[in-house]
C-alpha cells in the first residue's frame, strides 16, 4: 500500500525546510500545493491567475480548484509508491477529498507530523525567508544563510523574496490557518495519525524528531 506523509503546521513553521531534507533521504516526491500554484503562476497559466488573487491577499484557493490540481499531481506515476504533502490538506473538505483519492490510489495517510511554532516566532522566519526560483528551495538570511547572498547553495539560481511574505499579508495568513486549517489538528488527531513537533528548535534537531515520528510509523 502507497504511504503519504502529510505536513501539517502554520506559515513558516518550516514544513518547506523539512520537506526538502526529508524528500530526499526517503527518495519520496515532494508535493506542495503552494509550488504548484506558484510553478502555475509563473507559467502564466489560467489556474495560476485565479490563484494569485487569493494568495496576494494572505487567502486560501477555493478548495475545488485546489482538491482537482493536488489530484491530478497524485495522479502520476512518481507518486505510485507515496509522497510528501506539503501545505495540501488545509481545510476539513480537502483532508476528506484527500482521504477518498488515496483509497482510489490504493494508499493512505501513515503519518502526520504537526510541526509546532509560535505566531511572534513565524512573523521573523517568514520576513527573513528567501526561496529559489527554479525549484523552492529555502533559507533564511539569519537561521540558514546561502553560502552567497542571493544565490541557492543547491542549483545556483537566483533567491528571492515572496510576495506574500510582506508582514500584513503574513499576519493575514496566520489568521486564515486558525480559522480554516488549526480543526485538522484534532482531526488528525483523533484518527491517530498526529505527532506534535516542536519547531522552534533548530532545523537539524527537528528534522531528527520528523525523521524519529516517520520511522514509528512504518
Ligand atoms: P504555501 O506555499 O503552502 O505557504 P505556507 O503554508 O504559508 O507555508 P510557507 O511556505 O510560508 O512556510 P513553511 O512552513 O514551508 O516554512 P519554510 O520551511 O519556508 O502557501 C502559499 C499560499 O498558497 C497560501 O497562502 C494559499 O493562498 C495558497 N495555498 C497553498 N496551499 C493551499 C491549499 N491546500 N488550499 C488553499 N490554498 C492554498 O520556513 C520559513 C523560514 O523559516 C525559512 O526562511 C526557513 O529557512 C526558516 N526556518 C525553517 N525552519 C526553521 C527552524 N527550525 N529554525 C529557524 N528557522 C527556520
Amino acid at each position: 500500500m502507497a504511504k503519504y506523509i502529510v505536513l501539517l503546521g502554520p506559515p513558516g513553521a518550516g514544513k518547506g525546510t523539512q520537506a526538502q531534507i526529508i524528500a530526499e533521504k526517503y527518495q519520496l516526491v515532494h508535493v506542495s500545493s503552494g509550488d504548484l500554484f506558484r510553478e502555475n503562476l509563473k507559467n502564466q497559466t489560467e489556474l495560476g491567475k485565479h490563484a494569485q488573487t487569493f494568495m496576494s491577499r494572505g487567502e486560501l484557493v477555493p478548495d475545488d480548484v485546489t482538491i482537482a490540481m493536488v489530484r491530478e499531481r497524485l495522479a502520476r506515476p512518481d507518486c505510485r509508491n507515496g509522497a510528501l504533502l506539503d501545505g495540501f490538506p488545509r481545510t476539513p473538505a480537502q483532508a476528506s477529498a484527500l482521504a477518498e483519492m488515496l483509497k482510489e490510489f490504493n494508499g493512505a495517510v501513515n503519518v502526520v507530523p504537526y510541526i509546532c511554532v509560535p505566531a511572534e516566532v513565524l512573523i521573523e522566519r517568514l520576513s527573513g525567508r528567501w526561496t529559489c526560483r527554479s525549484n523552492g528551495h529555502v533559507f533564511h538570511e539569519k537561521f540558514n544563510p546561502p553560502a552567497v547572498a542571493g544565490i541557492c547553495d543547491l542549483d545556483g539560481s537566483e533567491l528571492y523574496q515572496r510576495d506574500d511574505d510582506k508582514a500584513e499579508t503574513v499576519k493575514n495568513r496566520i489568521k486564515v490557518y486558525q480559522e480554516q486549517t488549526s480543526p485538522l489538528i484534532d482531526y488528525y488527531r483523533k484518527n491517530g495519525l498526529l505527532v506534535e513537533i516542536d519547531g522552534t528548535k533548530p532545523i537539524e534537531e527537528v528534522t531528527k524528531d520528523m525523521l524519529t515520528a516517520i520511522e514509528d510509523a512504518k
